[in-house]
């Protein structure tokens, strides 16, 4: 395959192609091949949760409007299940799933936790088949696949960690340089990271020359990390410069335009045009932009405090209101 384009960066961005190389800096995952019965099923519109899983139990307790001859025939999956038992386990009981490239960040609303930390595999199911970044990633992999024949579908389970927001950074890599780095959580103030400002960046860069450049084949890239202070970086993932990645308190544009050293417009490349900085350089011409919320910042909304479980269902599930009170209401309101 061509050593550039975009599904190359797109392989390269894969959890599965890095993650061995970075194993020492990103917390202890498992990736679970996703076999064709369970693609087409989480493919397919069907909003059934395989057999055997704990809340396709709950769910045969509420019979109230529930008509077992509608019942949809549930898919089987047992060995994939005995697969994620063990992955689960071996992870410590708890954890944190994404495909090759997306977390269901805008499905955590459906779960009984309101998070994305899965015990079980009922859990996984239900966040994969609730998210669309989910399907976006089933998209991107068939169109991957396409040209550049069979690439497999992962699934990454990582052992749950509480993660402390505002020690989550994004970092941006253009042409080989680190040109920008910014706070992840951009709805939150943290007062720590101004009082730390250069502390922090100091660390972001050494870790980028050391950790980062040399292994990480791509020339534009943004890479996640959580760095509290005295403590080893975590690498948390690698992201395609584009617009599908958020660039948080940067905008593409800007981001686009940051060569090393030069403010010159030129559109981002895979090819080798500028040579990249080296450590002793980079205080005189391209220290990266350290951005952060700081006391006086308005603080952006949160991309993902739109999603949510929609108001009638709330409703319809705390009893409130039954379906038929709740067709009724919508005719009246419609016919008036
Ligand atoms: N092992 C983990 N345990 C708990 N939370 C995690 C774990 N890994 C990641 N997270 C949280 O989930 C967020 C999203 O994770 P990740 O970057 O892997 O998803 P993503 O879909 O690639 O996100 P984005 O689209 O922003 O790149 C992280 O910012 C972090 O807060
Ligand atoms: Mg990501």
């Amino acid at each position: 395959m061509a050593k550039t384009g975009v599904n190359f960066e797109y392989l390269q961005c894969s959890y599965e192609s890095w993650y061995n190389r970075f194993k020492g800096d990103v917390h202890d995952s498992s990736i679970v091949h996703v076999p064709a019965n369970v693609l087409s099923y989480l493919l397919s519109d069907v909003m059934v949760l395989p057999k055997n899983c704990s809340i396709t139990r709950q769910r045969k307790e509420i019979p109230a409007c529930y008509d077992a001859e509608e019942e949809l025939e549930e898919p089987e999956f047992p060995d994939f299940n005995e697969k994620l038992k063990e992955a689960i386990q071996g992870l410590g009981g708890k954890v944190f799933v994404k495909l090759n490239w997306s977390a269901p960040k805008d499905a955590s609303w459906i779960t009984s936790t309101r998070s994305l930390c899965c015990s079980d595999p009922a859990d996984i199911y239900l966040l994969l088949k609730s998210s669309s970044y989910i399907s976006d990633d089933l998209s991107v992999l068939k169109e991957v696949s396409e040209t550049s024949g069979d690439v497999p579908c992962c699934l990454v389970l990582k052992k749950w960690i509480e993660i402390h927001p505002g020690t989550e950074y994004r970092c941006f890599v253009v042409d080989k340089n680190l040109v920008g780095v910014c706070q992840r959580d951009t709805t939150s103030y943290f007062k720590y990271i101004g009082d730390n400002k250069d502390s922090i960046l100091e660390l972001i860069i050494n870790y980028f020359q050391d950790h980062i450049k040399p292994k990480f084949p791509l020339n534009n890239y943004t890479f996640d990390i959580i760095l509290a202070l005295g403590m080893k970086i975590n690498l948390v993932d690698f992201g395609l410069l584009n617009k599908n990645t958020d660039c948080l308190l940067f905008s593409w544009k800007e981001l686009k335009k940051r060569k090393c050293g030069t403010s010159t417009k030129t559109p981002l490349s895979t090819e080798k045009e500028h040579s990249p900085c080296d450590r002793n350089q980079i205080s005189s011409c391209c220290k990266p932009e350290f951005r952060y919320i700081d006391e006086f910042t308005n603080v952006p909304r949160n991309q993902c405090k739109h999603y949510g479980i929609p108001m009638d269902v709330m409703h319809f599930c705390s009893g409130e209101k039954n379906v038929a009170d709740y067709i009724q209401e919508e005719i009246l309101n419609n016919s008036l």
